[in-house]
């Protein structure tokens, strides 16, 4: 039964996770406030019709750190906390948090000019895996094979202009059994994980390849703790590799789509979101 308790949702189109999560809240007999990433704005003053707790939904880094920074400052506890978004939007500010907490993570070298980006791509050696610090779904990442093709690729991101086009984040390319792995972790729990196959070496389920079911092993359930802990925790999805030295953490993403693994497991993540956001909204 409803006691009136508000679950704000704040996104920028109704995915099918979206559906999800709001059939789930109101499944749950929860009230839910919508809130449009491209329609909403933000006074210094709190608004009189808040709502107890927040899920971010937003596909936009930007708008989706803003906006739990302000819902933050109105005092609303948010699905993630603005920090852990901050954090774990940025590859780079990830892997350094990684290699501090001890989690095992593919080496990784950053440059911030183009001059300086070849002598990072050598470091890690090759082949290297280029990519922007801040994107998702496999999007603007390049493999390079040779000191050559690391030239062409450097010239090419430079041409494009954007200040985050010239960070240079180079890792390690790691040789995975053509597939990569997603646990999703929702507060203390890894809910459910599934591999990821692909033809090419970008795995990601956005791009096509198939999903399938993984176990959670002890392994994979302890490095997918650690690795959401160390950006701060939360509903968080780990991207790792099964490497020759054992699982590797290559990502943590803040706000991830969850259909494919819905899908692949039956596990019933909407579900899990909402109780967790509604744990926090009640504390
Ligand atoms: N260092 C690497 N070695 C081999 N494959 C990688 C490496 N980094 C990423 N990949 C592949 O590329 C995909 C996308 O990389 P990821 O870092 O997760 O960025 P995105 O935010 O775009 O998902 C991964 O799922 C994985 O299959
Ligand atoms: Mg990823």
């Amino acid at each position: 039964m409803s006691d009136g308790f508000r679950l704000g949702i704040f996104l920028t189109i109704v995915r099918p996770e979206e559906k999800a999560l709001l059939a789930a809240a109101q499944e749950r007999g929860l009230e839910v406030v919508r809130y449009d990433d491209r329609d909403t704005t933000f006074a210094l003053e709190p608004p009189s019709d808040l709502p107890d707790v927040l899920v971010n939904r937003s596909v936009s880094h930007t708008r989706s750190v803003y906006a739990t920074r302000y819902f933050a400052h109105y005092g609303v506890p948010t699905v993630n906390e603005p920090e852990v978004l901050e954090l774990a939007g940025d590859k780079i500010r990830t892997s350094m948090r990684l290699y501090a907490r001890g989690v095992p993570t593919p080496r990784t070298v950053v440059a911030l000019s183009p001059e300086a980006a070849p002598r990072a791509v050598e470091a890690v050696g090759y082949p290297a895996v280029l990519k922007p610090a801040v994107g998702s779904w496999g999007r603007l990442m390049a493999k390079v094979d040779s000191a050559e093709s690391a030239e062409q690729v450097i010239e090419h991101k430079s041409a494009l202009g954007a200040p985050i086009h010239s960070v240079f984040y180079a890792q390690e390319y790691v040789t995975k059994p053509g597939r990569d792995l997603r646990a999703f972790v929702v507060g203390d729990e890894v809910v459910a994980a599934m591999y990821r196959r692909s033809e090419g070496w970008r795995t990601n389920a956005a791009r096509g390849g198939s999903v399938e079911a993984a176990p959670l092993t002890p392994e994979l359930t302890e490095l997918s703790l650690r690795a959401a802990a160390a950006v701060g925790g939360g509903v968080l999805a780990v991207d790792l590799m099964e490497s020759s030295g054992g699982l590797v953490v290559h990502e943590v993403n803040p706000t991830p789509e969850f259909k494919a693994l819905a899908g692949a497991t039956g596990a019933d993540i909407a579900g899990r979101i909402v109780d967790y956001a509604e744990r926090i909204g009640r504390q």
